[in-house]
């Protein structure tokens, strides 16, 4: 890739806090420079010298497995220095506040920020008491502007356009920031959304976002080209928002007899961690229809593109 000040084309934003704020080109421009990135990393060295002169720091408040390493190899494939800061070892625990504890990182000179936290609004809240580049890795259930971003690369990969495709997104909506991010940038590249899952797990607000609403199961199926599968999140969820599991994946569950029924074939995608046997079962999780490992693997080329672009912005000195 080109030293990064010679970049043509810019993002609009100098942080990557959610979808929200992002418009239709920047998409695009994170995508053919994605499409780079991947086409490097299926070669023999994977790595470039893009971010040789960088340091980002890893700011982990909340577990990871997926987010977390896909952006550590992402640094480190374009020749970054990285750190690595989860909240279980820090001083936090001895009531350094959020702001204080970032600066005193960022005064090692480190030049770049990705942060998950439990908090909505902690990226954006961060973003005004600090002055470099901030990519939200997922922020409560707000947003997780990163993982939208690699599904709907995997949309375009996979079905060669995201526009006018139809795209149902099943599961715990009101808990999960993937599906807000999701609907924003599906809707941003002119696709259809639909959300589909128990009326109790489906926020009250969503239909103003312009997105169809579906309880049943099998009619989503037979709407859509693309089922995007949400896990239930137990962790966020603070009273039982259906009598359990079991009946879930009977009323919600994706298996292959379902999929078997329908008069074509669809896309099945997951952002992970899979439950098998409640919102999806092996054999659909498996099988030829399944993006979900190529989801995981396009992160880290959708990942090396954002912070390559972004960190264009430091050499040119605009951030
Ligand atoms: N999809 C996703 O965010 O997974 P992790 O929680 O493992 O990062």
């Amino acid at each position: 890739m080109e030293d990064r000040s010679a970049i043509k084309q810019h993002l609009s934003v100098d942080h990557l806090l959610g979808i929200k704020y992002i418009n239709k080109d920047d998409i695009n421009l994170i995508f053919s420079t994605a499409d780079k990135f991947k086409e490097i990393l299926n070669r023999p060295i994977k790595k470039v010298p893009s971010l040789r002169d960088i340091t980002v720091a890893n700011l982990f408040f909340e577990n990871s497995t997926r987010t977390r390493i896909s952006f550590e190899l992402a640094e480190k494939r374009l020749g970054a220095d990285v750190v690595n800061f989860s909240a279980s070892s820090s001083s936090l625990k001895k009531g350094e506040t959020l702001v204080d504890t970032v600066n005193n990182i960022l005064a090692m000179k480190v030049d770049m920020i990705v942060m998950r936290h439990p908090n909505p609004g902690s990226c954006l809240f961060l973003s005004k008491h600090i002055d470099v580049s901030i990519i939200n890795a997922g922020d409560g259930a707000h947003e997780h502007p990163t993982q939208a971003l690699l599904d709907t690369y995997s949309i375009r990969e996979a079905l060669g356009d995201v526009k006018n495709k139809k795209v149902v997104i099943i599961g715990d909506i009101l808990h999960s920031r993937v599906a807000l991010s999701n609907i924003f940038c599906l809707q941003k590249l002119g696709a259809e959304v639909m959300v589909c899952g128990p009326t109790t797990l489906i926020p009250k607000y969503i239909a103003s976002l312009g997105v169809k609403v579906e309880s049943n199961l099998k009619k989503a199926l037979e709407w859509c080209d693309v089922a995007n599968m949400l896990r239930i999140q137990l962790e966020r969820q603070e009273i039982a928002y259906f009598p359990s599991l079991r009946e879930y994946a009977m009323l919600y569950g994706v298996n292959k007899e379902l999929l078997n029924g329908l008069n074509k074939e669809i896309t099945i995608m997951h952002p992970g961690p899979i439950n098998r046997g409640v919102e999806i079962t092996s054999d659909v999780a498996d099988s030829k229809q399944s993006i979900i490992l190529d989801q995981v693997e396009n992160g880290v080329a959708v990942r090396m593109a954002i912070l390559y672009l972004l960190a264009g912005k430091i050499k040119r000195g605009e951030s």
